[in-house]
């Protein structure tokens, strides 16, 4: 793993960071009496590369200050002050409109950039804010209920979450918060009794848990001398009763199981399970720590906890003495805080939990466990419908089973390789692994490509289509990339020895295009951390294939005989420059957790 403080050759620079940087610099030296001058710097759509707007907003401030002076003066005086670093980086600014300085950057600092990419490989930005211990808690579902869609979604949103904070050197853990505690234990390990009396010495067949949670809800709904022995299993379940421990612990396998099935498909690594259970203890003491502080309040019985600007309580402690899902994420809270150390906390749901957070968290503020030093996050994401736009179900009206909706991936994935004909170009292996990634790769990447915050239409025909943004235009785009390679009869190890061998040179227009482009990649990668909507890499992605297939139509890379088809000309600089872009969107698929295949 990469330090924070690892040298800068282990780290790309984000050209975004370093103007803004030069600037705070010049601003401040132009007008010292301005303290921590606003400094915004973004890619310009318009004149040069980069433009900073930073002279508008000064008007006002130099205007409380009593000194009137007109934005394009402020810049003109900003500019005289930029330092000689000029000349590594920027190769000329001008101002212009009412006051916008247009940057233009240098060539040659962009080939540098581009060679470092040959050189050293795709390495994470550096990093502003160091190494960080960043606990991730996503999937999280229930146990005996259904894994759902929503749980889906909260699956390969919070991987790549996972898999960014790992690329840029934090310290990450995975949390799996699932739902394996509370009452409808009590009723599942009573009805367990019933059916399989021998259930402590034989496993028990249970074989489709969700139609025997439903069992034993209909039994705990009608029938009352059921429900009364349910209410008694949960208490010696939470005495830790060993029958009724075993029985929870076989219950949880079931499920368990199911769960692994839909990560392993879903190549979801090193998701550590740490359910609700875990917090039994950890539930006392933090009630008792909320006591002493003289927090809670009754209410009805129930104990109930108000923060200092979210109007809904938190429910800590019911009226029969139980805990509720609050108390176990104030629990978790304060865990993840006080033993795991953790600096930044981020959690994914569906946006229907987000006033449950946010009442967490400012409750977790009040009673001093959550401070400033700790950022936390609730990553919330819409709900996914069908294709008639009401909620996602099958056609028959029932919940979709993931393992299902995996399978028909798969068979819509094979069906369009075969509608292309490729397994008549591919080997049957080759086939399989270009199935497994389209199967899995669109089920990821139309999930991540959406704004998160919107909700979401699961439809096998959108995600499938090869045009627009999708999985299989940008598996493609990258094959057809890295088959460029091939064409000029190169092997993957000729290329590899030309990265340290050759240097990329950025001469034809759509060339430095592409290379601009590329060196992107740290600031896009840095504002995803800050921001967390992973859609801003799919869109930078995006951009680079079309980007790619401008210049590829414009600049031989591999020159052949028309006639005869013979590799006639080699232009290496280019296929580096193929090299270096196909790089760049591999480290992004590998965020994304999309697996990219050579051939398709
Ligand atoms: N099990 C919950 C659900 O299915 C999600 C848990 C999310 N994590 C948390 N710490 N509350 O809705």
């Amino acid at each position: 793993k990469i330090q924070a403080d690892a040298p800068p050759k282990d780290r790309m620079k984000s050209i975004l960071n370093t103007l803004i940087g030069l600037f705070k610099v010049a601003t401040s030296q132009a007008f010292p009496a301005i303290v921590d001058p606003p400094c915004p710097v973004s890619v310009s759509t318009k004149g040069g590369d980069y433009q900073f707007n930073g002279a508008l907003p000064i008007v006002g401030l130099l205007k409380a200050q009593g000194v009137k002076m007109a934005p394009r003066e402020i810049a003109n005086q900003i500019v005289a002050q930029l330092p000689e670093v000029k000349n590594k980086l920027v190769d000329k600014v001008e101002v212009a409109g009412p006051g916008f300085v247009n940057i233009y950057l240098k060539r040659s600092f962009i080939e540098e950039q581009v060679n470092h990419i040959l050189k050293f490989g795709v390495r994470p930005p550096q990093n502003p804010d160091g190494r960080k211990r960043v606990v991730v808690d996503f999937s999280s579902p229930n146990v005996a209920k259904e894994m759902h869609v929503g749980h889906l979604r909260s699956t390969i949103i919070g991987d790549s979450t996972a898999n960014l904070m790992d690329f840029l050197g934090h310290d990450v853990l995975r949390l799996n918060h699932i739902g394996d505690w509370g009452t409808q234990f009590g009723m599942l390990i009573a009805h367990l009794k019933d059916r399989f009396p021998d259930f402590v010495t034989n496993s028990p067949p249970i074989g489709d848990l969700q139609a025997f949670y439903k069992e034993s809800k209909k039994r705990f709904d009608e029938d009352p001398e059921f429900k009364k022995r349910a209410y008694e299993a949960v208490v010696k379940l939470q005495s830790h009763d060993e029958v009724h421990l075993k029985g929870w612990n076989q219950i949880c396998d079931v499920s368990r199981e199911e769960f692994q099935k839909v990560y392993a498909r879903l190549n979801v690594k090193n998701l550590q399970e740490r359910g609700e259970s875990f917090y039994q203890d950890r539930m006392n003491d933090i009630v008792k720590f909320l006591t002493d502080k003289s927090l809670l309040e009754e209410d009805d019985g129930r104990k109930i906890m108000f923060g200092n600007s979210c109007p809904l309580p938190l429910t800590v402690v019911k009226s029969d003495g139980g805990y509720t899902y609050d108390t176990s994420d104030m629990a978790a809270l304060y865990q993840r805080i006080n033993e795991e150390k953790a600096d930044w906390i981020i959690y994914l749901t569906d946006a229907g939990q987000a006033t449950h957070f946010q009442a967490i968290f400012d409750c977790a503020r009040k009673a001093g466990i959550l401070t400033p030093q700790t950022r936390v996050d609730h990553v919330g994401f819409g709900v996914v419908l069908g294709e008639d736009k009401k909620k996602f179900k099958t056609r028959s009206g029932e919940t979709v089973r993931l393992v299902d909706l995996l399978d028909e991936g798969l068979k819509r994935a094979l069906d369009k390789l075969t509608e292309k004909e490729r397994e008549k170009s591919l080997t049957p292996e080759e086939l399989r692994l270009a199935q497994n990634s389209i199967a899995y790769g669109c089920i990821k990447y139309a999930d991540l490509s959406h704004n998160r915050n919107h909700e979401y239409v699961f439809s096998f025909d959108k995600m499938l289509e090869d045009k627009g943004n999708t999985a299989v235009y940008m598996l493609y785009a990258y094959t057809r990339i890295c088959s460029i390679g091939r064409a000029a009869n190169l092997s993957a190890q000729d290329v590899a020895q030309a990265r340290s061998t050759e240097t990329v040179s950025l001469e034809h227009e759509k060339e430095l295009k592409l290379g601009k482009l590329l060196t992107r990649f740290p600031e896009i990668i840095l504002k995803i951390a800050d921001e967390l909507f992973l859609h801003t890499l799919c869109e930078f992605m995006y951009e680079v294939a079309t980007t790619f297939t401008e210049f590829y139509d414009a600049c031989y890379c591999v020159e052949k005989d028309k006639a005869t088809g013979q590799v006639v000309k080699v232009n290496m600089g280019r296929i580096m420059l193929c090299d270096a872009t196909a790089q760049i969107l591999a480290k992004c698929f590998e965020i994304l957790g999309l697996q990219p295949v050579q051939k398709m």
